[in-house]
């Protein structure tokens, strides 16, 4: 193990550790902490008259999510800053409107394939599949009417101290043009240590391929609450995948050293945003894959990001290879949010753990293929707390 990825690990057991805290035995006298809950609200009808839920989650801390069966997205994260004043740390809408409306996912789950696929296109099993185009040339987070924009089943499978949402959604064989069945199962649970738990499972009854991510836009400053760039972040990757002008990656794993790709040690992510680097230009600021030096399997610590005024970290743990670090480039300022506070360019950033983009094409990336009898498992863990 490096030095650099031992102080990591060294910080983050810090921040771990705080977040865990119990209170000392002088204090048991004092009224007991609330205990877990899960709520369910209507949260409006889709134009077709379905209705639609909103699952409010809060653990004994006082941290609440809130996600909705529409696109399994994540409508509020509520966590407290170094004071002990709780904020909303993701960009969304108040109402179910604002997610019908154009948006780019916010909160979203992102599936079939979360990523790019260059060319819109794949060959699996020797047979080309043709996907809609929605980004340039490629497709982009599973295609027109991708997992962020259909209705989820949901289901309470709350346990203690631990409230738990389960949203199930079957797509349909050729849906998007991907070939089987492919039924998805994604559990969100807000554990008492402060995390928000995502687990993926999903089985096909023929071959395909699936990259199943979520779509988050973090601010730990609150949402609405100006850029991202003074955040301080840290991911445990010494390497990258370079992208050509559409954001395909070229197929090269390239060392962040030195370069302003390096975030092995913490960062403000302003600092070198817009230096005159053609990755950059390309990406109009961050937006890709780092490689994960964990290489997937175990969930791992892959990233923290904290936000110095408030105090506030977030630390982000997965099974997967690949984690898409996006900070909100496309944001413009003409998106009006909760309680009708403007999402400025650069307003929140995205961790998106995922395998990597363009895999289907890449024969040499770890592979995003799923055969009937197999079933798809991968947890990514987003933890709250403070330093
Ligand atoms: C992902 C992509 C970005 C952008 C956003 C949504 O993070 O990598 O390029 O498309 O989604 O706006």
């Amino acid at each position: 193990m490096n030095t650099d990825r031992r102080q990591m690990l060294g910080t983050l057991a810090a921040f771990a550790l705080g977040a865990c805290s119990t209170k000392p035995a002088s204090e048991t006298t004092t009224p007991a902490k609330p205990s877990a809950t899960m709520k369910k609200d209507p949260f409006g009808k889709l134009p077709s008259g379905e209705p639609v839920d909103l699952y409010t989650m809060t653990n004994a801390n006082g941290v609440s999510v809130a996600i909705t069966t529409y696109g399994g997205r994540v409508v509020s994260v509520k966590t407290p800053d170094k004071k002990g004043a709780s904020a909303d740390i993701v960009l969304g809408f108040d109402s179910l409107d604002g997610y019908l409306g154009d948006n780019p996912y916010f909160g979203a789950l992102i599936g079939r394939y979360g990523n790019r696929i260059g060319g819109a296109q794949f060959k699996l099993d020797g047979k080309l599949y043709k996907l809609a185009a929605n980004d340039g040339p490629n497709s982009l987070h599973g295609g027109k009417v991708g997992f962020d924009k259909v209705l989820w089943t949901g289901a309470d499978k709350s346990i203690a101290d631990t409230p738990a949402l389960e949203l199930t959604y079957v797509s349909k064989d050729m849906e998007e043009g991907y070939p089987g069945t492919l039924t998805s199962i994604v559990t969100y649970s807000l554990t008492a240590q402060n995390e928000l738990k995502i687990d993926y499972k999903a089985t096909t009854d023929k071959d395909t391929v699936l990259n199943l991510t979520n779509h988050s836009y973090w601010n730990l400053a609150g949402a609405g609450e100006g850029d991202i760039l003074g955040h301080q972040m840290t991911i445990v990757a010494g390497k990258f995948s370079p992208v050509d002008k559409v954001l395909i990656p070229t197929g090269e794993l390239k060392s962040v050293e030195g370069g302003p790709f390096d975030f092995r040690t913490a960062t403000a992510i302003g600092a070198r945003i817009d230096k005159d680097d053609q990755q950059l230009k390309f990406g109009k600021g961050y937006d890709h894959n780092w490689v994960l030096d964990s290489g997937g399997g175990s969930l791992t610590r892959c990233a923290l990001v904290l936000e110095p005024n408030s105090g506030r970290t977030l630390e982000v743990l997965t099974t997967q290879p690949g984690l898409q670090f996006y900070t909100g480039n496309f944001l413009d300022g003409t998106i009006k949010g909760k309680g009708g506070k403007v999402y400025p360019h650069r307003g929140a950033l995205c961790l998106e753990t995922q395998h990597f983009p363009d895999s289907p094409n890449k024969p040499k990336f770890p592979t995003t293929e799923l055969k009937p009898g197999e079933t798809y498992n991968q947890t990514t863990a987003y933890k709250f707390g403070v330093a």
